[in-house]
């Protein structure tokens, strides 16, 4: 019913209580408490007696009617779950997922303004305050489990693209999943599933966008390496409209994932890269191994020339800085 007044509010300068409550088919009183709910998230609405309720101003969250208003994608963000504070919202999407009595459609987002424990790769924490975007996306693609690990890939190239629209910023993405800028990570994607041994039960994808944090505000170990949209634009970044662009992008992406048309992706992503090329490091748990980064082969895998001339595809590994 909320939804239904903002729709009115946001198509005329002034609207009657009386006519709400007409359009609506509920009470005057009802129109009333729907309103009083609506400031209560934050939107800010004028009243005047004779002219009735304007509507002077959006609160800056992630609201689920936020995002989905002017949304284009088909079936990514259609069903959105929003939540003032998590854990994680990885966390959250795998136990909806997991919990069949729950029907939760393909594309559906859990959302939260800030992460009391966001996850990052390897176990890691990964700091979520106000201001960032944190969100997963719930997935079930028909495919092998094995082709997973080119998500992660997607990903990043649907994430470059979005900012670069919203921003004008250039991000590049060191492989597998980091998107740098000036060398300064600004987003980590966090990819989680349940298969059997030939079909995926369900895919969770974790974006963590750092858009509106302060760098005086990140943890004083990973200031050094770390960047927000906002230091680097010198103004906010309009997150309900970057999430908007990314979901767009996103499903076009993996509308060609799904069709195994990850060669033109992949394609995207190199042009994007901040690896190919660079002599580097990677730590792959047991052992680090030096040499050129050369290429990203069809499956995802970094192909590294060592100092031996020998060429190895290195699937899961970090690059060291
Ligand atoms: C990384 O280590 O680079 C991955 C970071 C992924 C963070 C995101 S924030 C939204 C989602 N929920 C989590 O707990 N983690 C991912």
């Amino acid at each position: 019913m909320a939804k239904d007044i903002l729709k009115f509010l946001r198509e005329k300068e002034y609207i009657s209580g009386e006519v709400l409550a007409q359009k609506l088919g509920i009470s005057r009183v009802a129109v009333w408490k729907q309103i009083q709910k609506l400031k209560d998230m934050g939107y800010k609405i004028a009243s005047d007696q004779n002219l009735g309720y304007c509507l002077v101003s959006r609160p800056d969250l992630l609201l689920p009617q936020e995002i989905q208003r002017g949304l284009s994608t088909n079936y990514i963000g259609k069903e959105i779950y929003y939540f003032p504070e998590l854990k994680s919202t990885n966390i959250m999407a795998k136990e909806k997922a997991l919990n069949r009595a729950e029907r939760i459609y393909e594309g559906t987002l859990i959302i939260a303004e800030r992460q009391s424990a966001g996850k990052g790769r390897l176990g890691r924490e990964w700091f979520s305050p106000a201001g960032g975007i944190w969100l997963s996306i719930i997935l079930y693609p028909q495919l092998s489990p094995s082709y997973i690990s080119r998500i992660t890939l997607m990903t990043a190239v649907a994430v470059v693209k979005s900012i670069k629209i919203c921003t004008q910023i250039e991000p590049q993405i060191k492989w597998p999943n980091d998107i740098l800028i000036s060398e300064k990570k600004v987003c980590g994607i966090l990819t989680e599933m349940s298969a059997e041994l030939d079909m995926i039960n369900w895919v969770v994808v974790g974006i963590g966008i750092n858009a509106n944090i302060e760098h005086q505000d990140f943890p004083e170990d990973i200031q050094e390496n770390t960047i927000s949209l906002k230091e680097v634009s010198g103004k906010e970044v309009l997150r309900v409209m970057l999430i908007q662009t990314f979901l767009q992008e996103f499903e076009k992406y993996y509308d060609k994932f799904k069709r195994k048309e990850f060669l033109s992706i992949l394609e995207e992503w190199k042009l994007n890269s901040h690896t190919l090329g660079k002599k580097i490091r990677v730590d792959m748990g047991e052992k680090i191994i030096t040499g050129e980064a050369v290429n990203i082969n069809e499956e995802g895998a970094l192909i590294l020339k060592k100092e031996d001339g020998k060429l190895i595809n290195i699937i899961s590994g970090t690059i060291c800085k």
